[in-house]
């Protein structure tokens, strides 16, 4: 195949107005790419479109994933697309409980349904936003992808609609690349803390910031794998082959960690430490259906993709307390201005 590096393509993300898409589609932005962003804002926010969203090289659609037509649609109007990636999900784990066929549908119908199209449309890779939740509980760290299966006790609808989608995309090999990268537990600027089942980090910077105590729940010794959202982007990049010289496309299911496991208390005392705040921790209940450990074996990225990550916790804190501290996020922003819109 072709690689892509060093000349424009056109790529569609699905969910370009969420945390991690709106970086995504900046750093696609920054390398010369053509974007065209899809959001329904269920989760995204129209703020994270505010630093891209007059790009001459970027286009908008407030569309769902869930529309038959859409990549049809999108393609008449921009032309056929390079690459695709697919973030656009139900991204809340408790939502998927109350909610087990919504999630169904939107996060594994929806994704197949997307990758024939986009297959029939002559798309060359597409990488999906796989998810730590698809290892289900498992007792051996760290996590290798062969580890999640279908004997897998997933935790929630969500878990295994993201497994079975994953499953679906990684098997393509043929003019179109699938790739799903499962990504642990991912932080940074854009993260939004204002919901109880926001990320941790985000929470607890926020916390920080306002000088509230930090709430654990559980003894905080349940460790987590967190990865910057910089290095997420990257591996993105590099699955759809835009920044690597590697001999042969990548496709298949990659994790996308750290590789190190970080207790929940440690955490919380580095944010304290970092934040300048005194130790003030608060514990609370084991939160009901938390996994004990999760950690990335991130050797298969590393293999295939030329993929490490290199911003480290601290540094990656820092980064985030700096914008928790600077750029207050806009709670119940409204939608995003007409200007924007299908341009
Ligand atoms: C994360 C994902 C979830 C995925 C799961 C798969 C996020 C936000 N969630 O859940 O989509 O299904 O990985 O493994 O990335 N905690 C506190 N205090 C707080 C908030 C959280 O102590 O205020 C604890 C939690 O109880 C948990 C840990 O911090 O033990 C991490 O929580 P969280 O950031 O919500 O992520 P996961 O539960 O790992």
């Amino acid at each position: 195949m072709e690689k892509s590096e060093g000349r424009s393509i056109r790529c569609l993300v699905t969910g370009a107005a969420g945390f991690v898409g709106s970086h995504l589609c900046e750093r696609l932005l920054t390398l010369g790419h053509a974007v065209v962003g899809v959001d329904n804002f269920f989760s995204g926010r129209p703020e994270n479109l505010e630093p891209f969203g007059t790009h001459p090289r970027f286009f908008f659609h407030e569309r769902s994933i869930t529309e038959p037509l859409l990549l049809r649609d999108l393609s008449a109007a921009h032309g056929p697309f390079d690459a695709v990636f697919h973030l656009a999900a139900i991204v809340s784990v408790p939502y998927s409980l109350d909610h087990p066929e919504e999630t169904h549908q939107v996060n594994y119908v929806a994704t197949v349904h997307l990758v024939n199209e986009a297959e029939k449309l002559g798309a060359r890779s597409f990488v999906f936003a796989g998810s730590a939740a698809e290892y289900g509980t498992q007792e051996r760290m760290p996590l290798r992808e062969p580890d999640a299966g279908s004997w897998t006790l997933w935790l929630s609808p969500y878990g295994e609609a993201k497994y079975r989608a994953s499953a679906a995309v990684a098997s393509r090999r043929g003019a179109l690349r699938g790739v799903s990268l499962r990504c642990f537990n991912i932080y940074g600027p854009r993260q939004d803390p204002s919901s109880p089942y926001s990320g941790v980090i985000s929470r607890f910077v926020d916390m920080a910031v306002a000088g509230r105590p930090l709430t654990i729940f559980g003894d905080g010794l349940q460790t987590r794998d967190f990865v910057f959202v910089d290095d997420v982007v990257e591996a993105y990049c590099r699955a759809a082959l835009l920044e690597n010289d590697a001999e042969s496309p990548p496709c298949g299911i990659y994790n996308v960690g750290s590789g190190r496991p970080t207790s929940i208390l440690d955490l919380a005392r580095l944010i304290c430490r970092l934040t300048g705040r005194p130790e003030s921790i608060t514990f609370c209940p084991e939160r009901p259906g938390d996994i004990r450990h999760s950690t990335a074996s991130v050797e298969a990225a590393q293999r295939d993709l030329g993929w490490a990550p290199r911003v480290g916790l601290e540094v990656g804190l820092k980064r985030t307390i700096q914008w928790m501290q600077g750029e207050k996020p806009i709670r119940g922003a409204k939608p995003v201005p007409m200007s924007m819109e299908s341009r």
